[in-house]
């Protein structure tokens, strides 16, 4: 049972506090290059979902995913690098996707259909759980399919993070995550997390996204922002029926064990 989880818990609170001074002078230059997008704008595609959009998004079901992922243009890593700078998604997400804030999600090694995924969730308010989430609506909104497409594929040849220096959360005693991960746990038909996100975290079918490296305050804030219903943009809200079978000492160990996963592809470890 929640009784506004968000007064008592550090983990669900998005602590842009420290970065604040930062994030007005983020926002004052892109509210410029928004300006001048628009300018150059010839066809109104961008605009599309713009402020006035209805809220309530359809809900992906498998089948129109996959058309809309497919309707995407073919994206290039190396176009993407310069989308990642010139729409200053590098100031917060950082030059390769590794965040340099200890409270943003990293987005190197993952998935181009899943980080596609989500800048059509965010520009569609489908993903909209939190003031990050509204904050990247306006910043995706001013992206075409390209663009997406691009900087989609450009995360996705990054190595994954490792070592990011966010504090690690303290599970109880006796939770495996591993056991979670690799087993899952079939008297709470709990699918193994291993079989959809992959053995080494490095992402799965479709939009079953990397979690290798992954920052562990956004990974837990995620996973609790999934169980309290708050991140509502799954297709056929699997992940959230996955979260809620999770308790808050079995999410912070799943956060650790992602954080600290060895990448799938980066053999340099051990
Ligand atoms: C001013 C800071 C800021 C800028 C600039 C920014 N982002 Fe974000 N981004 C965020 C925050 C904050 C979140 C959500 C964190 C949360 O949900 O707790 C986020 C979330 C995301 C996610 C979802 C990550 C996940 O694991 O689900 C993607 C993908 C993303 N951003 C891509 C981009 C791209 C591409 C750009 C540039 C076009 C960009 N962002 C620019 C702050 C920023
Ligand atoms: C049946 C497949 C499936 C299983 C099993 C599954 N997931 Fe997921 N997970 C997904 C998909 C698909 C998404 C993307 C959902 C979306 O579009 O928001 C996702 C998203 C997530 C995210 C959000 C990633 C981000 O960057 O925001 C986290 C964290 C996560 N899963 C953790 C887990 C953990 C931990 C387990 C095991 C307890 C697990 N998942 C089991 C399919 C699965």
């Amino acid at each position: 049972m929640y009784s506004d989880p968000y007064l008592h818990d550090p983990y669900l609170q998005e602590r842009t506090a420290p970065n604040d001074s930062w994030l007005h002078r983020a926002a004052t230059a892109l509210a410029l290059t928004a300006a001048s997008v628009l300018i150059g704008l010839t066809a109104g595609t961008a605009l599309a979902a713009d402020h006035a959009a209805t809220p309530a998004a359809r809900a992906w079901t498998p089948a129109s995913l996959r058309t809309a992922l497919a309707a995407l243009p073919p994206g290039e890593a190396e176009r993407g690098r310069v989308v990642n700078q010139q729409l200053f998604c590098a100031s917060c997400h950082g030059d390769t996707g590794v965040a340099p804030t200890q409270n943003w999600p990293h987005l190197a090694g993952q998935k181009a259909a899943y980080t596609a995924k989500m800048l059509l969730d965010y520009q569609s308010r489908l993903r909209a759980e939190n003031h990050g989430a509204a904050l990247m609506h306006d910043i995706a909104v001013m992206m075409t399919p390209q663009q997406i497409a691009d900087v989609s594929a450009f995360y996705a040849v990054q190595p994954a993070p490792r070592d990011d220096g966010t504090p690690r959360p303290v599970a109880a005693q006796g939770v495996s995550a591993e056991q979670l991960v690799r087993k899952g746990d079939p008297a709470r038909l709990l699918t193994p997390c291993a079989s959809c996100h992959g053995v080494k975290g490095q992402g799965g079918k479709l939009e079953a996204s990397a979690l290798a490296g992954q920052n562990p305050l956004y990974f837990t804030r995620t996973l609790l922002n999934y169980q309290n219903g708050t991140r509502t943009n799954d297709a056929v809200r699997g992940m959230s029926a996955f979260a809620k079978k999770l308790s808050r000492s079995e999410i912070d160990a799943l956060a650790t064990y992602y954080a600290d996963l060895p990448a799938g592809s980066s053999a340099s470890k051990k």
